[in-house]
């Protein structure tokens, strides 16, 4: 997926530079996260932003304090999201194509075809995962970087390496601030404090990251810093992301084309983060490019 990241964000991005001001997560990151994972998927992305209203809809459901009208909302996306991929389904069982959700529909485990319903949450959580995090990591991390001009400039001149770089934007603003597990042993204990069998534990991303044990300096921004990579941004253990290679590259993609095609970037205007605090990300993110 190098090559395909690297010449979309160029694409994207050469228009917006014209233009000399964009809205860094509506006009750029959103079209490309959703257009890259939507090209592999082998799903449409004409309508990328139904994709978006439904996934922001469903991944309400990951906050602590969800309200019954957000539920609502969320279960209505999910039908209506569930029903777009069913068709997507029929239609590459009638005509295959060399992309994902047809090799999901001709695959056999253990010799068996997996059900639509498999076929459909595979695909829904793979979009809406393909796109959430990286959108917000961009949002927060550039905004850091403008914030901090010397982190930007730094990548501008070359010292510090995009790929390095992701790295920090991943520790210092994480776009997924908790995940969940649940206590599955008697016995469990953290810190003297029991845990019963059963009992759901929120594991702090955004906390662990900024752990003085771990960082030096844990609240320094230094997309320069040696121990950027010992985040835990993508989870760990068996479920650790699935998509953090994906990420890295859309990421280090996305870092290069904005320093290489406007290394004068600005903010302009207040970011605004979106009331949430599981999902953790901007509303928009004006910029101006020259
Ligand atoms: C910066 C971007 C991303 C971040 C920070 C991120 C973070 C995470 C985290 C924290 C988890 C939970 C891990 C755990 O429970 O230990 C997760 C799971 C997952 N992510 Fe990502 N993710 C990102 C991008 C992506 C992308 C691009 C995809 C799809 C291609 C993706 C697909 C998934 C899937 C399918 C899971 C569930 C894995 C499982 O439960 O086995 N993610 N991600």
């Amino acid at each position: 997926m190098r090559e395909p990241a690297a010449r979309f964000a160029g694409e994207l991005l050469a228009p917006l530079v014209e233009q000399g001001e964009m809205d860094l997560l509506y006009d750029f990151a959103q079209p490309y996260s959703v257009g890259l994972i939507c090209d592999w998927l082998g799903v449409p992305a004409d309508n990328h932003r139904d994709l978006l209203d439904w996934s922001h809809a469903m991944v309400k459901m990951y906050e602590l304090d969800t309200t019954e009208d957000q539920a609502v909302t969320a279960n209505a996306a999910a039908m209506a999201f569930h029903d777009y991929v069913l068709e997507l389904i029929a239609e590459r069982r009638r005509t295959p194509r060399d992309d994902l959700v047809s090799g999901l529909v001709h695959a056999r485990v253990d010799g068996e075809r997996l059900s639509d319903a498999e076929i459909v949450s595979t695909v829904i959580v793979l979009l809406n995962a393909g796109h959430e995090a990286t959108v917000n990591t961009l949002g927060n991390g550039v905004r850091a970087l403008l914030e901090h001009r010397a982190e930007w400039d730094s990548l501008v001149d070359g010292s510090v390496a995009a790929s390095d770089a992701v790295e920090e934007l991943l520790r210092y603003d994480p776009p997924l601030q908790l995940f969940e597990r649940w206590v599955l042993e008697d016995g469990v204990e953290v810190e003297g404090v029991e845990i019963p069998r059963g009992e759901k534990v929120a594991l702090l991303f955004g906390a662990a990251n900024r752990d003085p044990r771990t960082f030096a300096a844990p609240d320094a921004f230094d997309v320069g810093r040696a121990d950027a990579g010992e985040h835990i941004s993508f989870g760990g253990g068996i479920h650790v992301c699935i998509g953090a290679p994906l990420a890295r590259i859309e990421l280090e993609a996305s870092l290069r084309a904005l320093v290489e095609r406007c290394p004068g970037l600005e903010l302009a205007g207040d970011a605004r983060r979106i009331p949430a605090f599981v999902i953790w990300g901007l509303e928009s993110l004006d910029v101006a490019t020259r």
